[in-house]
């Protein structure tokens, strides 16, 4: 190539970077131009559009949950079970560990695996464990059964937890019905 032909092809790339630099110095000064043009006052009412502290969570929905159990996925619920096993045994027969053996628990007595020290708290609960019951204190143990000793924070999503009750329904020779 000769040298105008040279010139030509470094003229095109170096106009090229021009307009590529001018381009983002443009962007940048738009981006800068409209940070600093939101007035101060716009914050505090943006905040505001926030749920206040307190109200940030609408209230717990059972229900909705039994709602999804026929099409729950109870191969997903032994997954999410992985994190229960640290302190609970699935099978006929398994051993307590931190927390008791839990076959058979959709309708199981509360607290009643047998040689298992179960809490005040727990054993006060009474009754059984129905759906409705499982489904509360598998979201939030401690709201459901306050001063309990499982350590577990509860299961926040809806579909996930009602994976595990399908998961959990499994755990027995004569599974629950599902919830009506
Ligand atoms: C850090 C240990 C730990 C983890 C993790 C844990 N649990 Fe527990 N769980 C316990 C303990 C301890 C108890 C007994 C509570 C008491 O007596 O107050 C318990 C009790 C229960 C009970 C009541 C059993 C009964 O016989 O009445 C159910 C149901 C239960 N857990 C289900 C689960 C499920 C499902 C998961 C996983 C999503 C889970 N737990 C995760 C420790 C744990």
């Amino acid at each position: 190539m000769d040298g105008f032909e040279f010139n030509k092809i470094a003229g095109a790339v170096l106009s090229a970077m021009l307009v590529m630099t001018a381009g983002s110095t443009a962007l940048d000064i738009a981006l800068s131009r409209h940070g600093h043009e939101k007035p101060g006052w716009e914050l505090p009412v943006t905040e505001a559009k926030h749920t206040p502290a307190g109200q940030a969570e609408p209230a717990f929905n059972a229900a909705a949950i039994l709602s999804l159990l026929p099409k729950a996925n109870a191969d997903a619920g032994a997954d999410t079970f992985k994190k229960c096993m640290a302190c609970h045994t699935p099978n006929k027969g398994d051993r307590n560990l931190v927390g008791p053996n839990l076959w058979g628990i959709v309708g199981r007595k509360v607290a009643t695996a047998p040689g298992f020290a179960y809490s005040e708290a727990m054993k006060s609960h009474g009754g059984e464990w129905s759906w409705d019951r499982l489904a509360k204190y598998l979201h939030k143990p401690a709201d459901e059964v306050p001063g309990n000793k499982m350590l577990f924070p509860g299961v926040a999503d809806n579909t996930d937890l009602a994976d595990l009750l399908a998961y959990l329904r499994k755990l027995s020779d004569n599974p629950a019905a599902l919830p009506k």
